[in-house]
């Protein structure tokens, strides 16, 4: 059944050919997730119920779902249902008709609601059963119990493979859309470059190479088009160049500590050299087999003045940067503890932004510290609006408003502004 609901107006669009209703099931904080996928695709999109909607060809999703940081399944939406009888009954006619004889078809569930398993899922599964009975067609479901399968599980189970699927439900406030998966994000990735890198502090350490990675799709051009070269001035432990790396860029780091450098260097050539084939011989020291990028990691109080040789490596690079962050706090702060914070950090920041303004760099995507408030009447405390209006007078604009990204258990998160050069 057609639905005319407002919720699903944006459904109406014009589809050509090639172009396909598409769902995104945004990761933890979907604000940035959709902020993401908007730079990828130059698309607008619709959140409803935790997921992103548009309209785009599939290729060309299923060539840039890799990419993307904050995302962690993209599909088809086959159609919309005002009710989940109604959807069960797609769901058979659908096995049904790509189910072929000879080869059992194994399907997964996957319900974006909470609930969605123990309301729906488990009547589903039973009416599939006779259907099956009914029918003779041969299919194996392959969540293990009501519950979703995880982004391990689904390649596992190889529900994504031709002639398997896996139905991804979500409910809508009047009703029910329904399609199948086609990408799933490649979890393990992401949690071995985090993991299994040499260098790892938990003290520093803290930046998700997911959030790493949205940040360098935020810095996307309006044709969607990444960055030749990345610059993190305040590079850490090389979380955000390992993402360079992987995303094929190049990418340059500073660091006011020599140890954070030394991580760097060690953590980049790691990753670079898990990625190359060795095959024809030689060992990573070898001098011909030195990373490309190495020369491009160096000590430097981002503060600073910038020499000759340094303004080399960063030229026209665009700085996708997460900065100090202070005291990490457990618990929301006062106002007194966020001002002895911003005492040291926004003079910190403002005068980066000023030797910045003075290099060839029109482009940055930094992540300034805020913190949540204890005070009941604010919620956060933040001086990113007076470093936008500082950077205004350097000749900056911003882009978006401020997208905050913050983990479970922590006080302090990230303040993720773009700014361009006017
Ligand atoms: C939050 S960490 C960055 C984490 C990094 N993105 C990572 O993933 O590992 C901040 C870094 O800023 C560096 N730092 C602090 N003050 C600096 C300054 N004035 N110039 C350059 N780096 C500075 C610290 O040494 C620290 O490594």
């Amino acid at each position: 059944m057609r639905m005319s609901m407002i919720e699903f107006s944006y459904f109406y669009f014009l589809i050509t050919k090639n172009m396909a209703h598409i769902f995104f099931q945004l990761g933890t904080n979907q604000e940035l997730s959709a902020a993401e996928i908007s730079s990828v695709f130059q698309t607008e999109i619709e959140i409803l119920s935790g997921n992103a909607f548009t309209s785009l060809p599939q290729q060309k999703v299923r060539n840039l779902f890799p990419e993307l940081g904050g995302v962690m399944r993209s599909g088809i939406v086959l159609g919309e249902e005002a009710t989940f009888e109604e959807v069960s009954e797609r769901v058979i006619e659908y096995c049904i008709k790509k189910s072929t004889i000879g080869k059992k078809m194994k399907i997964g569930f996957h319900f974006s609601n909470k609930n969605g398993w123990k309301k729906y899922g488990i009547d589903l599964q039973k009416k599939l059963k006779a259907a099956i009975r009914d029918e003779e067609f041969s299919v194996r479901i392959v969540n293990r119990g009501p519950q979703n399968l995880d982004s391990y599980a689904v390649p596992k189970e190889k529900v994504l493979e031709k002639g398997n699927a896996e139905f991804y439900f979500i409910a809508m406030q009047h009703g029910w859309a329904w399609g199948v998966t086609k990408n799933i994000q490649k979890a393990y990735e992401f949690a071995n470059r985090d993991m299994k890198k040499p260098v790892r502090d938990m003290k520093v350490g803290l930046m998700p190479p997911k959030l790493a990675r949205m940040m360098i799709n935020l810095s996307r051009n309006e044709k969607g088009e990444l960055p030749d070269k990345i610059y993190d001035p305040f590079c850490g432990m090389g979380t955000i160049l390992l993402e360079g790396l992987d995303l094929g860029l190049k990418i340059a780091g500073s660091d006011l500590s020599k140890k954070m450098v030394d991580a760097t260097k060690k953590n980049t050539t790691w990753f670079y050299d898990s990625q190359q084939d060795y095959s024809a011989g030689g060992v990573l020291g070898d001098d011909n087999r030195q990373p490309f990028f190495l020369r491009d990691i160096f000590v430097k109080d981002a503060t600073k003045d910038f020499y000759p040789d340094e303004k080399k490596k960063i030229n026209n690079a665009t700085i996708v940067a997460e900065g100090f962050l202070g005291k990490i706090f457990h618990r929301p702060v006062s106002e007194g503890a966020y001002l002895d914070q911003k005492e040291n950090l926004f003079p910190l920041y403002r005068q980066f932004l000023f030797q910045i303004s003075k290099e060839k760099i029109d482009n940055i995507v930094f992540g300034f510290p805020f913190w949540k408030a204890k005070d009941e009447e604010q919620n956060y405390f933040s001086f990113v609006d007076e470093l936008v209006v500082f950077a205004k007078k350097l000749g900056f604009k911003q882009e978006n408003t401020a997208l905050r990204y913050i983990r479970d258990g922590q006080a302090v998160g990230r303040e993720i502004v773009i700014l361009r050069r006017k």
